[in-house]
């Protein structure tokens, strides 16, 4: 299947899941390569916000800009729209499996790190709460998944 479309999906939609998009895109861009990128959270509390100050400062430092992403609550148009869904974690996968209609859009959706460790049902922890560590770890996570990715869609 060719892979148009990549969706990526965390709870507040504006830390872990616009990391991934704005380094899909950014990665997309420099390499000339075709490829909708998108993000969007399972919870409706931080709809129309940028992403954290935190998260946009690490990404920054790694040039990688995230700051023009507004958080958007995960739909289940976004079944139809987009070709793979990458969750964050195992409470994203079964919001989001829920509101979809058929195998088909099942299999559209699975863990981010299952590009790193197939199988492990691994998570990328939510660095909301915790100090600036977390942010590092999860942008070293997205920055290998985000390559996964990209030989994923050039074959
Ligand atoms: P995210 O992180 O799911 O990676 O965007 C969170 C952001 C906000 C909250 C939880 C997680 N929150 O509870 O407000």
């Amino acid at each position: 299947m060719e892979i148009k479309s990549v969706l990526f999906v965390c709870l507040g939609n504006i830390c872990r899941s616009p990391l991934g998009d704005g380094i899909l895109r950014r990665k997309i861009k420099e390499r000339g390569l075709q490829l909708t990128v998108d993000s969007a959270g399972t919870a409706n509390y931080h709809i129309g916000k940028g992403p954290d100050e935190r998260m946009v400062a690490t990404a920054k430092k790694r040039g990688t800009d995230i700051a023009f992403l507004r958080a958007r609550q995960f739909s289940a148009k976004d079944f139809r729209d987009f070709d793979l869904i990458y969750v964050m974690d195992k409470s994203n996968y079964s919001n989001v499996i829920r509101l979809a209609e058929n195998e088909a859009q099942r299999n559209k959706v699975r863990l981010a790190l299952d590009e790193l460790f197939p199988g492990e049902e691994q998570e990328v922890p939510d660095p909301y709460y915790g100090g600036q560590d977390g942010f590092d770890h999860v942008y070293e996570l997205m920055d290998q998944v985000t390559d996964k990715i990209i030989l994923k869609i050039k074959n």
